[in-house]
């Protein structure tokens, strides 16, 4: 299948909306610097008149491309022939009914579902992301690739790069990154560069080594790989039997998931695949805030892409005033100067969406809850469930609304934040192991 018809790249700034070829290697948009978009051409491409004819494909799921649980909805990332099409197996993530956690939360046991984005080959949802993104990169004959990571875009990418023999090179900050994370860049073979600053720093170099050594950026800046991502949203409709949930929860950090996931409902409404839109909750920790800043205390929306910059400016211009750094236990949402900001405020837009912070604490009690039912998630996860909390409680979430909160990392991704809140914290939620002599019955009368 040739896709040169079916794909472009356009700038997001209605003022703009420069469009490039899709062969183009580009992660700004060389007339205004505004973030990208990859668009279709559907009049060019064979879309499946109803969403549960992608279900057919689970009968063909030998094809590795069928299997995939990106590549299934491939007529909705059409910007690739299949021969540079990478996969290894992404995307067999479920969406878990989470009906103890319901109960706990004071909601109907049948409303909450996790999509347990854990389960991918890297342990994180970033392999939807960075399937799309190799394709890509194979298609323009890509040999080396970059990225700046809190850790789970470092993993992912080593192991897509390595699976399309490009070579992969990871930005780090000092301080906190996951163990599990990067011993899997590591591990993989990724070349691990540690820059003496924090993710913000390092996503800044990252993009002007990129830029002089034509190294192919796979950060969410990257539009191709944000497609990949838009199937998350296509797997929790389809565990929903086809059927769109009232709410959709995401933790937010660099904001690519979000803007993505808006992207895909504003797609599937044009194409009449779905009749209405989800409501969109992106949770950010409170130490690393910045969009809930913006959007709720500084009033900054989309406004049909008139974005206001000089809202945003002065904003930033005051985090380098005061040296601030981003700081919170869920180190992969440790971010603060978010790169795809004015996207998200986009799928706020389409998705009448609400933002708002939830504390390291929060969080952990949060994360420990989703660990009793048996899933477990790493920290920046488990802000959802933090997050859901909270608009219960304003009401702002109904007990009986649908609701799928996205579960972006594994549990083991970051052992010792688990290990520290059970064994040393002493929280609602901790699990501590008992301590006991080495004598059988003092062990016996433990367990009765
Ligand atoms: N959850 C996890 C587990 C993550 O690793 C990330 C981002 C996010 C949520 C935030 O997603 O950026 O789409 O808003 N991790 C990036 C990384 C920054 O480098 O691994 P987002």
């Amino acid at each position: 299948m040739d896709t040169k018809d079916q794909a472009f790249q356009q700038c997001i700034n209605p003022q703009c909306r420069s469009e490039f070829d899709s062969r183009q290697v580009l992660f700004k948009c060389p007339q205004c610097g505004d973030l990208l978009d990859v668009r279709y051409n559907w009049e060019a491409i064979e879309v499946p008149k109803k969403l549960s004819d992608f279900a057919n494909r689970w009968t063909t799921r030998s094809n590795r491309l069928d299997f995939s649980g990106v590549w299934r909805f491939r007529e909705l990332i059409s910007f690739c022939a299949d021969e540079h099409k990478v996969s290894v197996g992404e995307g067999q993530t479920l969406l878990q009914p989470a009906c103890g956690l319901a109960q706990d939360l004071g909601m109907n046991p049948r409303s909450l579902f996790l999509q347990y984005e854990g389960m991918n080959p890297s342990g994180s949802f970033k392999d939807n992301g960075m399937t799309a993104a190799f394709s890509h990169a194979s298609m323009v004959g890509a040999s080396a690739s970059a990225c700046a990571s809190t850790g789970n875009t470092s993993a992912s990418m080593a192991l897509y790069a390595h699976s399309s023999n490009i070579k992969a090179t990871v930005f780090i900050g000092e301080g906190k990154i996951a163990y599990g994370k990067l011993s899997q860049a590591m591990d993989y073979g990724g070349h691990t560069i540690q820059v003496a600053g924090d993710f913000d720093d390092c996503m800044r170099q990252v993009q002007d080594v990129c830029t002089e050594l034509k190294i192919y950026l796979v950060n969410s800046l990257n539009p191709f790989r944000l497609e990949g991502q838009k199937t998350i949203m296509l797997r929790i409709i389809e565990g929903l039997g086809w059927e769109v949930p009232d709410w959709i929860i995401v933790p937010g950090g660099n904001l690519g998931n979000s803007s993505s996931f808006g992207k895909a409902f504003a797609e599937l409404k044009a194409l009449g695949l779905i009749d209405r839109v989800p409501r969109l909750a992106v949770i950010n920790a409170t130490g690393a805030n910045t969009l809930t800043e913006l959007v709720n205390d500084k009033g900054l929306r989309w406004n049909n892409g008139d974005v206001d910059q000089q809202v945003i400016d002065a904003y930033y211009a005051n985090l380098d005033a005061t040296h601030y750094r981003a700081d919170t236990i869920a180190s992969a949402i440790e971010i603060s100067r978010p790169v795809n900001l004015k996207k998200c405020l986009r799928a706020l837009d389409v998705c009448d969406g609400v933002v708002l912070d939830v504390t390291d604490e929060e969080i952990l009690d949060a994360k420990a809850q989703i660990g009793a039912y048996g899933l477990g998630c790493e920290p920046a996860s488990a802000a959802t469930i933090a997050g859901l909390k909270h608009l219960l409680a304003e009401g702002t979430i109904d007990k009986d609304a649908r609701t799928a909160c996205v579960l972006t990392g594994h549990l083991l991704k970051d052992p010792d934040a688990t290990v520290n809140y059970h064994s040393k914290m002493g929280r609602e939620f901790s699990n501590p192991p008992v301590q006991v002599e080495n004598d059988l019955q003092k062990i016996i009368a433990l367990m009765k």
